[in-house]
């Protein structure tokens, strides 16, 4: 019997890779839920083996635990194989081998499908096998199927997104409970939200690995990793926080596609956002995603993105999506790109931008500084100055939208000036005209 084949009344049998925080709360959501579950998936399903690296720490049935890939891989019994280890390799080898094999691979894996999308497509088309991801961005928020399913017919003009919840978590305890980043931090680990290496969270590229992957699918084109223009939070202070509030913004990490004349813009960035968005009241390690589609309109989609039990209800849905095309014979969706647009680079993003400097408290300073801003043709919509410490100041100024490329050469005209004594940061801000 071919692999394809499978119509029995015999359990669908499930190998687990990886038994950490998603893939214990998968397999308690299926124990919890069982019946509700098997009655939707067409029948029985059983986990019957499980990889991990450190077998003594897990109190689990000693029998089922494996640290050999291939007690998974070569089980024929094993139909579904979900991919819940993380990291680069060797998860991507053991998602093609399973491919290949012809199960179906189910995954969490953002890192690898958003780097190697197109050979993980490919290794399911030849082996005629399904891959399923939705776990994989914004945890139980179902916004990949949306993409692929549901929206299908419209033409999408833009995605924002809050995509990263630690990143969220912490900057919404930085808001509104004065919390410093540290503990933020410690919080957002114990909590389950945080990526082995948190660092990919601070610095944005969780972010942007869900983002290459809403943009290839919302778009019909390929979008990589290296193609999205990331900055994380880690500069972000409570002072820019403050003023942010002071001025009617929020601050939020964003992940954000638009399709315009001259290809895609893909960024992830901190942003100062209008406080009446609908992203902005998006809070703690809450995921939202706001499309904004032609003929729909905009349409925002909003849950848990991290943790063990959202990312769980993403990994089971897709298991039962998986049992019931198994059991009928039918395929998920391949592949969805369907052409080849170009990202522009991020010198040629335009936007609003804020202007956080240190300078002299002096007569002429603040003309000084306009002038270099008005050199490179940035124009200026406000601007605050707040004393600080004997002769010096600090500069807010907020811009009309500029180009990206005039703004940081502006900004190379500044720190040459010497009434300014510091660059103190710089964060875009959308929804600026
Ligand atoms: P985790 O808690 O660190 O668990 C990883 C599991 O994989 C552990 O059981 C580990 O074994 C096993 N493992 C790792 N490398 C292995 C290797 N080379 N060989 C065998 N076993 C290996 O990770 P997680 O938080 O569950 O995340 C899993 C995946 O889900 C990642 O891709 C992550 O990005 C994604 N995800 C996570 C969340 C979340 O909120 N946590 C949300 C959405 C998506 P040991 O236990 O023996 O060490
Ligand atoms: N570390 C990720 C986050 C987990 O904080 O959003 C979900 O992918």
């Amino acid at each position: 019997m071919s692999i394809r084949e499978y119509t029995g009344d015999s359990p669908l049998q499930i190998g687990l890779l990886g038994f950490g925080t998603v893939g214990k709360a998968a397999e308690q959501m299926l124990e919890e839920n069982r019946d509700w579950i098997e009655r939707r998936a067409g029948g029985p399903l059983a986990i019957k083996r499980i990889l991990v690296r450190h077998p003594g720490k897990h109190r689990d049935d000693a029998r089922r635990l494996t640290v050999d890939p291939f007690e998974v891989l070569d089980d024929p019994d094993i139909r579904i194989v979900v991919e819940v280890m993380g990291g680069m390799d060797p998860a991507r080898h053991y998602i093609l081998e399973a491919l290949r094999r012809g199960k179906t691979v189910i995954t969490a894996n953002k890192e690898v499908m958003s780097s190697c999308g197109q050979e993980i497509f490919r290794a399911g088309d030849v082996g005629r096998a399904d891959i399923f991801f939705e776990a994989s961005v914004c945890g139980g928020i179902p916004i990949i199927y949306a993409l692929k399913e549901s929206l299908a017919a419209n033409r999408i003009r833009s995605l924002i997104g809050i995509v990263n919840g630690t990143t969220n978590y912490i900057l919404s305890k930085m808001t509104h409970e004065g919390w410093d980043f540290a503990p933020a931090l410690e919080d957002a680990q114990a909590k389950g939200y945080a990526e082995a290496d948190p660092s990919a969270d601070v610095e944005g590229h969780d972010a942007a690995r869900k983002l290459a992957i809403l943009a290839s699918i919302a778009f019909g084109s390929r979008v990589t990793p290296n193609q999205v223009y990331t900055e994380g939070i880690e500069r972000v202070t409570a002072r820019d926080i403050q003023y942010a509030r002071e001025l009617g913004w929020s601050v939020k990490l964003l992940a954000i596609a638009k399709e315009g004349d001259e290809g895609l813009e893909v960024r992830v960035h901190p942003t100062f956002l209008p406080q009446d968005h609908p992203l902005a009241a998006v809070s703690d390690a809450f995921n939202a995603i706001y499309v904004d589609a032609e003929p729909l309109g905009e349409a925002m989609f909003y849950g848990r993105g991290a943790g063990g039990k959202p990312t769980a209800s993403a990994i089971l849905g897709d298991v039962v999506a998986a049992a019931r095309n198994l059991r009928s014979g039918g395929r998920a969706v391949s592949c969805t790109c369907h052409r080849e647009l170009s990202c522009r680079h991020m010198s040629e993003v335009s936007t609003g931008y804020y202007l956080r400097l240190a300078v002299f408290d002096r007569p002429g300073v603040l003309a000084r500084v306009a002038q270099a801003l008005g050199d490179q043709g940035v124009s200026l919509t406000s601007v605050l100055q707040k004393l600080t410490q004997g002769d010096q100041a600090e500069l807010v100024l907020i811009t009309h939208r500029a180009r990206e490329k005039d703004v940081q050469a502006a900004v190379a005209e500044l720190r040459q000036l010497a009434v300014v004594t510091g660059i103190l940061n710089l964060i875009r801000i959308e929804g600026v005209v």
